[in-house]
């Protein structure tokens, strides 16, 4: 029954793509191919009408793709996992009603999501895919197209179906079951009401019931191994087992074995295509975030419709998101031990030293000992003073390599990696007397290293672990999140404990014994059992992660908005030009006088906080927030980077300007980037201090201007941290007071 649509529809995706690939191989996008193809065989089985493509140009199409369209968005991704319950639970926009849809969705998005992953395993394995074309050109030849009827004599093509369902099945989880007895399994009593989840994505990929599990084999097939019931269960078994597996079956059938008829396929460029699992109900491919991320975003529009102060469920963890002057005063007078803890997110366990360190411990006597000791030892003015050496050589170390090409004429510079291994090395230097990057070094592959954990790290903060917020999903390790975690902690580690190895046995050509690490090792041996290892460890990782590339992604964001307001540049060139003249480089001595360069930082600060929502807070009492109960257990989130562009808060807050700290429009609680309260950055001081000297350093050194008329991109990235989505290049060309200090450089430290 309905072949006939099915037949039809597929035919309508070939002449789709038939339309530009006549002559040349052309570019297509197949995962909205195969969902629309599915909607439309599901759409006209069920109601007689396509919604998609031709003959769907009516007000009802219309609608229905709008609303799927929305559903999409609102589901892609995290939404399907963890922020559709939550929206669920808050009913958000509805959401209830919406829901209604999630079975159409259900049904056409595993078949949709079967084949993508399909055609993506035959782009990656072109012999599996001649083999396929072989067979079909041998049982159904060319001179018409394939049929439905053809399908159980193709062999190879189900053995490649059955293949792709073992790596990648559609539900790797099934849907949930119910116990609604006691019962017993392998002699475990299990009590009713026990919810049962079944891990066939595991089950597909034991070695122990699988030869090479990892390896794309269709193969494995022709020996029967299909055969075992229990080993292969992409559709689940039993009772409540998929009613829908014979059309999904039909539908990936006939659809692949026809791309692989009429078309020859190809890779878009020689990089494999990217296998990584994407997050919902069905298993997707993984392709941005664009729907949540950047969650301040997404958090903002929240606030648009439901005022400054939002309460969400992220699964079973209650969240306050706060966005108006007047609530974070609240939350940071009155109810400022509250709200002076932090959430415990898996990451911590395994990454923070299971949460000693500084910026994850909980409030109390031992983190009250950690700021106390980072604020004598390493943020106190005559600590700071003491490595103004290091900043001075460094950024020096900047200036001269940006003026190797750009004596003569402008050169085009990429600013992002320079900057992050500028401080990279200052913070380094600091910690543990080592510099990674800069000519000769011999370190460089360790710096490599290093920076590819914090990378890491950032990144992997920056995704959701549903673990945090739905505990059941933890236990089982759900998309092993804890391994991975645990995996990058280790690696952390070990590079940490090698600093500290490096210092104690001081056997290394370290230049500077003054670090931070000897410090804390000499005190080390007055109190052995509070100055551990791992306090020391935890300290310095804390300095490496919090300061260096909120530092340099300031420095980066700053500059973008400079190239892209060339009158802003020049009178700051100006103001340099006039307080520190030709003769010498401005040093951070002078940053007081610069009060226009003070107001370029707090500009930039203010529409590109590094950190947008801070670092989140975990409240440990019942408290009223403006006026509304607040239980405690709350994750609270300031959404700084909404209170930044408020229009009622900041005039004309698109608009980059300067001037506006002239007239100290800023007030306490509405720019906020470096936090407030008991947990405010400790690193305020040192940041100002490196962005100050960079910047200013930059500005009178070097004439600068865009690569080309058209702007910088000002579009942020993905992370825990606020990235600028494109690097940063630039032209650039040296000023005089840069000729006339040449020969100095390098010869300080
Ligand atoms: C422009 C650069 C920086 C920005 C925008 C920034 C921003 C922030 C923010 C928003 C917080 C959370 C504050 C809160 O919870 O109220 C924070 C915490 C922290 N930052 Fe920074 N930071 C920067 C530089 C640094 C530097 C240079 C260091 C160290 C060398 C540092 C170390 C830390 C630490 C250890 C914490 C955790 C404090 C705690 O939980 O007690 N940061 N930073």
């Amino acid at each position: 029954m309905f072949l006939g649509i099915r037949k039809d529809e597929i035919k309508h995706l070939l002449r789709r793509l038939g339309r530009d690939s006549r002559d040349n191989f052309a570019n297509v996008e197949l995962k909205s191919l195969f969902s629309e193809l599915t909607f439309n065989i599901i759409t006209r089985m069920v109601a007689g009408k396509r919604y998609y493509g031709e003959g769907s140009d009516f007000e009802e199409a219309k609608h229905f793709r709008e609303i799927i369209r929305k559903f999409s968005i609102e589901c892609r991704h995290q939404i399907q996992e963890i922020f559709l319950p939550i929206l669920r639970w808050m009913d958000y926009g509805g959401y209830e009603k919406k829901m209604a849809r999630t079975n159409l969705v259900f049904a056409t998005n595993t078949a949709a999501v079967t084949m993508e992953w399909a055609m993506s395993l035959l782009l990656n394995h072109p012999d599996v895919q001649k083999k396929a074309k072989v067979e079909l050109d041998t049982c159904v030849r060319q001179e018409r197209l394939l049929e439905e009827a053809d399908l159980p004599k193709l062999h190879y093509l189900q053995n490649i179906i059955s293949e792709t369902f073992r790596l990648c099945p559609p539900a790797p989880l099934w849907l949930p079951h119910m116990s609604s007895e006691n019962c017993q399994l392998r002699g475990f009593d299990i009590p009713r009401d026990t919810m049962l989840l079944v891990n066939s994505w595991t089950l597909h990929r034991d070695p122990k019931l699988w030869d090479d599990p990892t390896s794309f084999k269709p193969e494995r097939f022709e020996g029967g191994e299909r055969g075992e019931t229990y080993k292969l269960l992409p559709f689940g078994t039993g009772r409540r087992a998929c009613p829908g597996s014979g059309l999904a079956n039909k539908v990936v059938g006939l659809t692949l074995g026809s791309l692989i008829q009429c078309y020859e396929w190809e890779r878009v460029s020689e990089k494999k295509v990217d296998m990584m699992e994407g997050k919902g109900l069905t298993m997707p491919k993984m392709e941005p975030l664009e729907a949540i991320w950047p969650l301040h975003r997404t958090l903002h529009r929240l606030s648009e419709r439901h005022g400054p102060i939002v309460s969400l469920r992220f699964g079973s963890r209650p969240v306050i998101v706060v966005s108006s002057p007047s609530v974070v005063k609240e939350c940071f007078t009155k109810n400022d031990v509250i709200f002076a803890n932090r959430p415990k997110f898996v990451m911590g366990k395994f990454i923070g030293y299971d949460y000693t360190v500084v910026s994850l411990a909980p409030y109390g006597d031992h983190w009250r000992n950690l700021r106390r000791l980072s604020a004598v030892e390493i943020f106190a003015s005559n600590r700071l003073n003491l490595f103004l050496g290091i900043r001075r050589y460094e950024i020096k170390q900047l200036l001269l390599r940006l003026s190797r090409n750009s004596v003569e004429n402008f050169a085009k510079v990429e600013l992002k990696s320079m900057l992050s291994e500028l401080l990279l090395n200052i913070t380094m230097r600091m910690v543990a007397g080592k510099r990674f990057y800069g000519d000769n070094m011999k370190d460089v592959e360790e710096g490599r290293e290093f920076r590819e954990i914090i990378k890491e790290m950032f990144e992997f903060g920056g995704t959701s672990n549903p673990g945090d917020f739905f505990p059941i999903l933890q236990w089982i390790d759900y998309q092993g999140y804890n391994k991975r975690a645990l995996r990058l902690g280790k690696k952390m580690d070990v590079f940490l404990q090698g600093l500290l190895d490096e210092c104690r046995s001081n056997k290394s050509d370290l230049e500077n014994r003054n670090t931070m690490i000897d410090h804390l090792l000499s005190l080390q041996e007055s109190e052995p059992e509070y100055y551990t290892d791992e306090i020391i460890k935890g300290l310095i990782g804390a300095i490496q992660v919090g300061g260096a590339d909120t530092t340099a992604g300031t420095i980066e964001w700053a500059m973008s908005l400079l190239l892209n307001h060339p009158e802003v540049l020049k009178k700051a060139r100006d103001e340099l030009d006039t307080h520190i003249g030709h003769d010498c480089l401005i040093d951070e001595t002078d940053l007081p006088k610069l009060q226009y360069l003070q107001s370029i930082i707090s500009e930039s600060l203010r529409p590109f906080p590094l950190a947008p929502l801070l670092v989140p807070y975990f409240s440990t009492e019942d408290c009223k927030l403006g006026g509304f109960d607040v239980p405690g257990g709350t994750i609270l989130l300031v959404n700084a980077w909404a209170l930044h562009r408020d229009p009622k808060l900041w005039n004309d807050p698109t608009s980059f300007k300067p001037e506006r700290f002239e007239t100290r429009e800023s007030e306490t609680y509405k720019l906020l980037p470096f936090g407030l309260g008991r947990r405010a950055c400790p690193g305020i001081g040192l940041a100002n201090r490196v962005v100050g000297l960079t910047l200013g350093s930059l500005i009178q050194c070097f004439d600068w201007k865009r690569v080309d008329e058209k702007e910088i991109n000002m579009d942020e990235g993905q992370g825990l941290i606020m990235p600028k989505m494109e690097p940063l290049e630039a032209m650039c060309k040296t000023r005089q007071v840069m000729n006339n200090e040449q020969e100095n450089i390098g010869n300080e430290a």
